[in-house]
C-alpha cells in the first residue's frame, strides 16, 4: 500500500487507486459522483453545484452553493500579463496546445497558491484552476480565430459566460441562448470527473512528487488531447462526417472490425464500460435539444450517428468485445451545433475535466499516508553481458 498506488508485485499492470470521489460499475453502465447517480447530478443541478460536490463530498446547501460560486465568479479574469503570452503563439496553433502550455503558465502567474502543504494554498489554487481555465479555453479559441479576447462578466453563469467569451464580439450586444447555456452547463457535468481514467491518473502520479498544482493539471491536459482519450470527441465527429450518409455504414463498420485497418470506430469502447456509458444516452438527448433549438432535428450527422450505433451494436464483432458509444461519440455534433470547430472539442472536454483533476488531486495530496507515486514494470529486456569496447566491435 503506498497511499496513491498499490500494486501486487505479481501484477505488473494492476495499480489501484483509493478515491471516495468516483464510482463507476462498468459492466451494468452505473457513473456516480460521491454516491450520487450521473443522471440526477447533470438533471437535477448544474456544474458549479457538481464542482462543489466532487471538490468538498456533498451537495451544497443554497448559501453554500451561492458563496461557493461568488468565489469563482470573483476570479474568472487571468493576470493581464497572460494576454502578452497569447502572442507569441502561432495563430494556427492547435488551441490545445496553446491549452497545455497557457494553463502550465498559470505556475508562473500565481505563485502564492503553490504551497501544497497550506489547506488555503490549495483551495484558493483549486478555485484559480476551475475559474480561469474556462477563459483561458476561450482567449485559445479567439487567438485561434483572430478575434479579440473578450473579459469575464459576472453576471452570467459559469457555462454562459464561457459562451459569451467564445461568441461575443466587441462591436455588438451578445445575448446568449439559454438551450445552449443549459446544454453545455450539462456536458460540463457529465465530463467533469470519471475515476483514474488516464490523464487523471497523469495528474496524480505529477501531484505525488508534490509539483506546482498548476503544472499538475497542465499534465492533465496533455494526456487528455491524445486520440484515445478526450481527443476522441474531435475523431469522432470528423469521423461521422467523413461516412457523410447512412449508406457508407457499412464501409467504415467493416475497417473498424478489419485487423489490418488500424480505423477504430471514435467514440466507441471503453477501458471500463463493457456496457453503455451512462453520459452518452444524455449527450444524446441534449444533442437532439440543441439541434432541435436550431431547427434541425433531422440533422444528417446526427442520423449518421444514431444509424451506426444501431449497426454496431447488433454486430457481433461488437457485442463480443462488448463495445458501445462512449461520452465522446454525441458530443461533438452538440458542440458543432452550437458554433464550436472540432478543434475546440477537447478543450472544452479539458474545461469541464479540470474540476475533477483538481479533486483527485486534493484527495491525493490530503492522504496522510500519500507517497510518491512509482509503478513497476516487468522487464523484458536483455540479461547482464559483457560491453565491448567500441574498436573491438564489427
Ligand atoms: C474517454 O478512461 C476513461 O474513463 C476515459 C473517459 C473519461 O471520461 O475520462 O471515459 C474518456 O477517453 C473515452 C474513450 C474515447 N476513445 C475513443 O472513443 C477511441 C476509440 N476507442 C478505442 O480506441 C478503445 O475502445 C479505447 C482506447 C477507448 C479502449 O480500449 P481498450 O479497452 O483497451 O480496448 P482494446 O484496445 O483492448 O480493444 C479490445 C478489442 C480489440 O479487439 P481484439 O484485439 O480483442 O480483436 O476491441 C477492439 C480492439 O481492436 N476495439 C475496437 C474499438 N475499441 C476497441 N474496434 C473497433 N472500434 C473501436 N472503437
Amino acid at each position: 500500500q503506498t497511499g496513491m498506488f498499490t500494486y501486487d508485485p505479481g501484477f505488473t499492470s494492476t495499480a489501484s487507486t483509493q478515491s471516495t470521489i468516483t464510482y463507476i460499475d462498468g459492466d451494468a453502465g452505473i457513473l456516480r459522483y460521491r454516491g450520487y447517480p450521473i443522471d440526477d447530478v447533470a438533471e437535477g443541478g448544474d456544474f458549479i453545484e457538481c464542482c462543489y460536490l466532487l471538490l468538498y463530498g456533498d451537495l451544497p446547501t443554497p448559501a453554500q452553493k451561492e458563496d461557493f460560486k461568488t468565489r469563482v465568479t470573483r476570479h474568472t479574469m487571468v493576470h493581464e500579463q497572460m494576454t502578452r503570452f497569447f502572442t507569441g503563439f502561432r495563430r494556427d496553433a492547435h488551441p490545445m496546445a496553446v491549452m497545455v502550455a497557457s494553463v502550465g503558465a498559470m505556475a508562473a502567474f500565481y505563485h502564492d497558491s503553490t504551497d501544497i502543504t497550506d489547506p488555503m494554498a490549495r483551495e484558493i489554487a483549486s478555485i484559480r484552476l476551475i475559474a480561469k481555465v474556462p477563459t483561458l479555453a476561450a482567449m485559445a479559441y479567439k487567438y485561434h480565430i483572430g478575434q479579440p479576447f473578450i473579459y469575464p462578466r459576472n453576471d452570467l453563469d459559469y457555462a454562459a459566460n464561457f459562451l459569451q467569451m467564445c461568441f461575443a464580439v466587441p462591436c455588438e450586444d451578445y445575448v446568449v441562448n439559454p438551450v445552449f447555456a443549459r446544454a453545455l452547463d450539462r456536458i460540463f457535468t457529465l465530463h467533469a470527473d470519471h475515476e483514474q481514467n488516464a490523464s487523471t491518473s497523469t495528474v496524480r502520479l505529477a501531484g505525488s512528487s508534490g509539483a506546482n498544482p498548476f503544472a499538475c493539471i497542465a499534465a492533465g491536459v496533455a494526456c487528455l488531447w491524445g486520440p484515445a482519450h478526450g481527443g476522441a470527441n474531435e475523431a469522432a465527429l470528423k469521423m461521422l462526417e467523413e461516412i457523410g450518409d447512412a449508406k457508407r455504414i457499412p464501409e467504415f463498420v467493416n475497417r473498424a472490425k478489419d485487423k489490418n485497418d488500424p480505423f477504430r470506430l471514435m467514440g466507441f469502447g471503453h477501458r471500463v464500460y463493457k456496457n453503455y456509458d451512462p453520459r452518452a444516452k444524455i449527450m444524446q438527448q441534449t444533442s437532439r435539444e440543441v439541434l432541435a433549438e436550431l431547427g434541425r432535428k433531422d440533422d444528417p450527422l446526427l442520423e449518421v450517428a444514431v444509424e451506426l450505433e444501431q449497426v454496431a451494436l447488433k454486430d457481433e464483432y461488437f457485442i463480443e468485445r462488448k463495445l458501445y458509444p462512449n461520452i465522446d461519440f454525441y458530443s461533438g455534433i452538440t458542440l458543432r451545433a452550437m458554433g464550436f470547430p472540432t478543434s475546440m472539442f477537447t478543450v472544452l472536454f479539458s474545461v469541464a475535466r479540470t474540476v475533477g483533476w483538481i479533486a483527485q488531486w486534493k484527495e491525493m495530496i490530503e492522504d496522510p499516508e500519500q507517497r510518491i507515486g512509482r509503478p513497476r514494470q516487468l522487464y523484458k529486456g536483455e540479461v547482464e553481458r559483457p560491453y565491448i569496447p567500441i574498436d573491438k566491435r564489427g
